[in-house]
């Protein structure tokens, strides 16, 4: 038992080197808005920790697409509650999209939850911790008005590797019917052309190479704001920028995939060979009932489409199964599609109504055991799919952007020291192997590489050549 602590009074509240260690669960979105909570409280003298034992504050950065999200903060909070009685200043927080859903009544229910704010909040997060030191829990969740919303600026120092996200708009304004984004992060609003390209610019200047441009609908980027580019138009922009190698965008909508969008692929180098276009389903009966804005056939015709422009494109998808009202029929057109397709990699998941969608009004009428076994069957055809893809990259030549050093490191033949890095080809898989330099020198470089062996998510491979910076 451990002995009642002592009462103590606590001192003035000082952020300096005060730890935070944030767990987050969810998209890049949520990695990204995690980037900006450590470069808000790193301001105000904060300093992360990985460590949750050293924190003063431990924030889950939650994410409410799917599953049980609440019970799943609680479940990590509540392991954690040992750290809050062996050092009484530490502090909860919940923030993303879970805290926007849910609020303050999440304080009422979580009594150990001394924090709660939304994806908006985040620049008036040392405010709110300041508040809650006064002995207050607070919970701030106000969205902000689309006309007025202020991006957090890139800092470009918080930056540690060749690869980087940057954001492009927030929001959502498709409201699909099974989605709960834009209950939670608002209506969409873009950033401005110019302060992209000149953010791009900055990550440049300190080692980027690679962006991922992010968004819940990026093809939608700008059609909220006069004078905006397309998103066609803004990827030409920024894969102009001089000393970016790559470029990748997530997510995209087959509704506002456009033709300038998709031959993009075929005319802009630097565009990453990778596109993830989520189909959700391959029952035109089911998209119309999703309110997706389009037709398997429309689809299909994206994916033609793109392949012409850019012959051996990684395409992904996400698809849901068990949809209320999803018939055998309409799942084994899911599976045909599946099949036709021919996705590199594919996300799905079983249907779960999200409270205030307009799915959630009908009835969720796929018994759970069928949508598992459905479940299971996708995984298993997409699984036999990506064997042979990733099979067909057998001694083929890849360009690989080196990350960094590999988990383990080799010594090669007579006692010479080689290391084991890792990079991604541009179709986006991991490959490791041996260079005769140190990491850092590789760290950021293109390489030439054969690819020799094929593991089931990654691949191993030599260096032929290094290019050019
Ligand atoms: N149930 C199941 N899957 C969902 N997704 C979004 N909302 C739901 C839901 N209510 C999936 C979609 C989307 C991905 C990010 O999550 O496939 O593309
Ligand atoms: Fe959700 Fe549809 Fe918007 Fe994607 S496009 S975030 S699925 S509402």
């Amino acid at each position: 038992m451990l002995e009642p602590a002592a009462p103590q009074l606590e001192p003035a509240f000082d952020a300096a080197n005060q730890r935070v260690h944030v767990i987050t669960h969810g998209c890049q979105m949520n990695v990204y808005d995690t980037h900006r909570i450590l470069q808000v409280l790193g301001a105000a003298g904060w300093v992360e920790t990985s460590d949750p034992t050293l924190a003063d504050l431990v924030l889950v950065n939650s994410c409410s697409v799917r599953d049980r999200p609440e019970k799943k903060i609680i479940g990590t909070l509540s392991r954690m509650l040992p750290l809050k009685e062996a050092h009484p200043g530490l502090r909860f927080g919940v923030c993303g999209c879970v805290a926007q859903q849910h609020g303050e009544s999440l304080l009422k229910k979580v009594p150990y939850i001394d924090i709660v704010f939304g994806p908006d909040r985040i620049a008036d997060l040392p405010e709110i911790i300041a508040e809650n030191r006064t002995g207050r829990r607070v919970a701030m969740t106000e969205l902000d008005d689309p006309s007025d919303h202020a991006f957090l600026p890139v800092d470009p120092t918080v930056e540690t590797g060749p690869s980087a996200f940057l954001t492009i708009m927030k929001g959502c304004d498709r409201f699909c019917s099974y989605c709960i984004v834009p209950y939670v992060r608002g209506r969409q609003v873009s950033k401005p052309a110019a302060v992209v390209v000149a953010e791009v610019e900055s990550l440049v200047r300190v080692g980027v190479r690679e962006v991922t441009l992010l968004g819940q609908n990026v093809n939608a980027y700008g059609k909220d704001r006069a004078g905006e580019p397309s998103f066609a138009d803004l990827l030409a922009r920024v894969a102009a920028v001089v000393g970016l190698y790559r470029v990748r965008f997530v997510t995209s909508h087959p509704a506002d995939a456009d033709d300038a969008m998709l031959d993009m692929f075929g005319s802009l180098p630097s565009l990453a060979k990778g596109l993830h276009l989520p189909v959700q389903s391959g029952s035109d009966s089911v998209l119309f009932r999703m309110r997706r804005g389009y037709d398997v056939a429309r689809y299909m015709d994206r994916l033609a489409r793109v392949r012409r422009a850019c012959p051996g494109i990684a395409l992904s998808s996400d698809i849901i199964v068990g949809y209320p009202g999803e018939t055998p029929e309409d799942f084994e057109a899911t599976m045909s599609l599946v099949q036709a397709a021919h996705f590199d990699s594919l996300f799905s998941f079983k249907y779960s109504p999200r409270p205030g969608t307009a799915a959630a009004k009908v009835k969720d009428d796929v018994p759970e055991t069928e949508k598992a076994a459905r479940l299971a069957r996708v995984q298993s055809l997409q699984d036999s799919i990506s064997a042979r893809r990733m099979n067909g990259y057998l001694g083929s030549e890849e360009v690989v952007l080196v990350e960094g050093p590999s988990r383990f490191a080799r010594v090669g033949g007579r006692g010479k020291l080689r290391t084991e890095v890792q990079g991604r080809t541009s179709t986006n898989v991991m490959v490791n192997f041996g260079i005769d330099r140190v990491a850092a020198e590789a760290r950021g470089r293109l390489v030439r590489v054969r690819i020799d062996e094929v593991l089931s998510h990654s691949l191993r491979g030599t260096v032929i050549s290094w290019e050019a910076d």
